[in-house]
């Protein structure tokens, strides 16, 4: 029985007077309960990219990061729950085991971590480093950063299983766009799904494109499924894993007053997104429902 369990991810009503005033719902998939590591959109992505790499009978994963990432941590932590052997590729030749928290615990489950150039990183989208990495470790299932895959997809799509009501508007934060994807393709018709980057400058509409086409394989109805996107890429804050102090209020408030735990680099952005559009006149009387995609233990 995995420790990874979704019926801990409950969905939590907030309350707030001025939308009680104004008849609008807001919900939070709470997915950053499952597992205090593997938190958030992690197990949906690494759910059956684990159960592929059992069925190939791997001897365990590959996969890469940067020094703070939570895929990096999920996966250490996945693996070992599962009895695969996990291999990080952390950006950065100058670190070590020992740089930080998040290394040191991935270190602490097993997996076995290899500092590379960030020259090398930057290629990390390339087919060509991609071969080469697979076939340095050709015993391992190579899944790209952040779980970016198809499996991962689908994984994420299992969120609306666990939604048992109608959903006017969804927002997620995105950085790889595998969970914005999953929700997108998972989603009903009349459900709008807002994207919030986590990087500065970031297209959502082109990152997502790819990832909608491994799985609808025709361009026109991957355009279809990208109408129902509304990206706010004004809430970055500075950029990726930049706070402000108004970021770090907003979440302090959450926390008191929304009973809401958010962390700097991806949820607490997305959520002040919600909080901004919510001020529109247009959310009157709808259902709104904010995806926890976790990362509470790195920030
Ligand atoms: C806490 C958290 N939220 C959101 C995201 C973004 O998810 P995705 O990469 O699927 O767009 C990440 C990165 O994977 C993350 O760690």
């Amino acid at each position: 029985m995995s420790r990874f369990q979704t019926e801990r991810s409950i969905l939590q009503e907030l309350q707030f007077p001025d939308w009680e005033k104004r008849s609008i719902r807001v919900l939070v998939k709470r997915d950053d309960l499952i597992d205090p590591f593997v938190s958030g959109n992690k197990w949906r992505k690494l759910k059956y990219i684990i159960e592929l790499a059992l069925h190939q009978q791997r001897l365990g994963i590959v996969t890469l990061g940067g020094a703070y990432s939570n895929h990096l941590l999920a996966t250490a932590a996945a693996c070992e729950q599962f009895g695969l052997k996990s291999i990080g590729l952390v950006r950065g030749e100058e670190l070590t085991a020992e740089s930080n928290e998040n290394l040191q615990r991935c270190a602490a489950m097993g997996m076995d971590l290899r500092f590379i150039s960030r020259d090398e990183y930057s290629e990390r989208y390339e087919k060509e480093r991609q071969e080469i990495w697979k076939q340095q470790h050709p015993d391992y299932l190579f899944v790209p950063e952040g779980g970016a895959t198809y499996h991962g997809l689908i994984g994420c799509q299992e969120i609306w299983t666990e939604i048992n009501e109608p959903i006017d508007h969804v927002f997620v934060a995105q950085g790889t766009t595998t969970t914005s994807c999953g929700l997108l393709l998972g989603s009903d018709e009349k459900t709008t799904v807002h994207v919030v980057p986590a990087l500065k400058g970031f297209d959502s509409l082109e990152e997502m494109r790819p990832l909608l086409y491994q799985f609808l394989i025709d361009s026109e109805l991957v355009n279809d499924y990208l109408n129902r996107v509304v990206i706010h890429s004004e809430a970055h804050f500075g950029g990726y894993a930049k706070a402000t102090n108004e970021l770090i209020e907003f979440i302090g408030f959450c926390k008191r007053t929304l009973d809401l735990p958010l962390d700097r680099v991806y949820t607490g952005k997305a959520f002040y997104a919600l909080m901004k559009a919510l001020e529109s006149e247009e959310f009157d009387g709808k259902t709104v429902l904010f995806v926890h995609t976790g990362g509470l233990i790195n920030g």
